[in-house]
C-alpha cells in the first residue's frame, strides 16, 4: 500500500471508531542500516537511511483522563487512563505507544492534563529488520508532543522512543533506529555519531539504489541474543579500560591495533564479539571518505567486509542471510551487501545499480529458492524524508 492510501485508510477508520476527526497526524519512516552494525550502543558510527515506507499515528484529545489506542490493521483497541499507563502483557503492540507516552512525560503520564484517542497504521513489513517499532514510536512522540504542546528536539524524541523499547518492550536497543527515522533526508544517507549524537546527511547520486532482500528467517530482538551481544561488548570495554593507558568507556575508544595487542585476558567469545563493532567503526569512517570520492565499489567492498565480520566474529548472521550475500557477491551490478540491523534473521541491504534491479532480484531469488525452497522478498528502497507532522 502507498503512503497516501495508508493515511486515507487511517483517517477513515479513526472517524468511524471515535466519531471525530483526528486533531494531529504524524508520519515516521522505517530505516535501513547500511554500514556500522551494533556500533550505536558502543558509542560508534553508522550509515543508515530512512525508507519510503512508514507508520502514521492519528490522535485527538479526550475530555477526561481516558485513553484509547487502536492498531488499525488488527482493529484491536487497548483502553487505559493517564493514571494506569504500564507495560502490557497482552496486545503487546501497545507498549511502543504507551512507553513513548510515559517517557514524553518523564515517567509521570498521570500529570498529563487529559487523555487521548489514537490509532496507527503503517506499511513497513514486520519482522524484516526495517524498524517498524521505532517508526511507531517516532510518529507517536511527534503527534503527542504536538497534542500537548510539549517542545522537544529530535534527538530527545528519539531517546524517548529508545526508553520505551528498553522499559516497555524489553529490547535494550541503541539509538540508531529512532535517530534514522527522525533525521532521514530524501536521496541521502544519515551518518550518525552516537558519542556526540551528531547526525549529518550525505547525498547519494541517482546512479545507485539500495535493495532490501528479506529472508524468511525469524528476526526477534526481544529474545536474549541481542542483549547478550550488548553485554559482551560492555564486558570487553571494561577489560580494555583496565589495560589501556587512555580512557575507555565504550568500544568506540578501542582501535583494531589495540584489540590485536591487548585482547589477552578476554575469553575467546567476548574477544570475538568486541572486534566486530571496533572494525565497523573503522569501516564507517573509511566509507565516508570513499563516498566523498564517489567510490561506490570501494564503499560496497566495506559492506561485504561488514557481513563477513558479522558472520565470523559477532555471529549475528544465519544461513539464509549468508546465502543472500553470497549470491549478491557474484553479481557485477551489486556493489556491496550485508545484513542490516540486529541480525539473526531479517533482511540484507544491497547497494546496487538500479538499472539492473530486475536481474539482481531474479538471480538472488533463484539461488535462495534452490537452497531453502521458499522465496525472499526483494524491494528497491528510496532513501527518504524523516518523521514529520502531516
Ligand atoms: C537493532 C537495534 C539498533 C542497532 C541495530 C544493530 O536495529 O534496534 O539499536 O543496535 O540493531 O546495529
Amino acid at each position: 500500500m502507498q503512503n497516501k492510501q495508508v493515511y486515507d485508510e487511517l483517517v477513515e477508520k479513526f472517524e468511524k471508531l471515535y466519531g471525530t476527526k483526528p486533531e494531529y497526524v504524524a508520519y515516521a519512516p522505517g530505516r535501513i542500516e547500511v554500514l556500522g552494525n551494533h556500533t550505536d550502543y558502543n558509542e560508534g558510527y553508522v550509515f543508515s537511511a530512512a525508507i519510503d515506507k512508514g507508520t502514521f499515528f492519528a490522535v485527538a484529545k479526550s475530555d477526561d483522563d481516558s485513553c484509547e489506542l487502536t492498531a488499525a490493521d488488527l482493529m484491536e483497541t487497548a483502553r487505559f487512563t493517564t493514571k494506569t499507563v504500564a507495560p502490557a502483557k497482552e496486545m503487546t503492540w501497545q507498549n511502543y505507544v504507551t512507553g513513548t507516552f510515559n517517557w514524553l512525560f518523564d515517567g509521570r503520564p498521570a500529570e498529563a492534563p487529559h487523555g487521548w484517542k489514537g490509532a496507527f497504521l503503517g506499511n513497513i513489513p514486520l519482522g524484516a529488520g526495517l524498524s517498524s517499532s521505532a517508526a511507531l514510536e517516532m510518529c507517536t512522540v511527534l503527534a503527542l508532543s504536538r497534542l500537548y504542546g510539549i517542545e522537544k528536539d529530535r534527538t530527545t524524541m528519539a531517546k524517548i522512543g529508545q526508553k520505551a523499547e528498553h522499559t516497555f518492550a524489553g529490547c535494550p536497543c541503541g539509538l540508531l533506529d529512532q535517530a534514522s527515522s527522525m533525521y532521514g533526508r530524501e536521496g541521502a544517507l544519515v551518518k550518525s555519531d552516537f558519542r556526540t549524537n551528531e547526525f549529518e546527511t550525505v547525498s547519494m547520486g541517482p546512479s545507485v539504489a539500495f535493495m532490501m532482500v528479506k529472508s524468511n528467517a525469524k528476526h526477534a530482538l526481544v529474545d536474549g541474543a541481542y542483549a547478550s551481544r550488548r553485554k559482551a561488548c560492555e564486558d570487553a570495554a571494561q577489560h580494555f579500560a583496565g589495560v589501556l593507558r587512555h580512557p575507555v568507556t565504550h568500544l568506540r575508544d578501542v582501535t583494531m591495533a589495540e584489540w590485536v595487542l591487548y585482547r589477552g585476558g578476554l575469553d575467546e567469545t567476548t574477544a570475538k564479539r568486541a572486534v566486530h563493532p571496533i572494525g565497523e567503526d573503522e569501516r564507517v569512517l573509511q566509507g565516508a571518505a570513499l563516498l566523498e570520492k564517489g567510490d561506490l565499489k570501494g564503499f560496497g567492498a566495506l559492506m561485504f567486509d561488514s557481513h563477513e565480520s558479522s558472520r565470523n566474529w559477532f555471529e549475528n548472521s544465519c544461513e539464509e542471510l549468508d546465502a543472500i550475500v553470497d549470491a549478491a557477491k557474484a553479481i557485477p551490478e551489486v556493489y556491496g551487501a550485508r545484513l542490516s540491523g540486529g541480525g539473526f534473521g531479517g533482511s540484507c541491504c544491497l547497494l546496487v545499480d538500479p538499472s539492473a534491479a530486475d536481474r539482481i532480484s531474479a538471480q538472488i531469488t533463484k539461488e535462495y529458492k534452490a537452497k531453502f525452497g521458499d522465496e525472499p522478498v526483494c524491494s528497491l528502497i528510496k532513501p527518504s524524508e524523516g518523521a514529520h507532522l502531516v
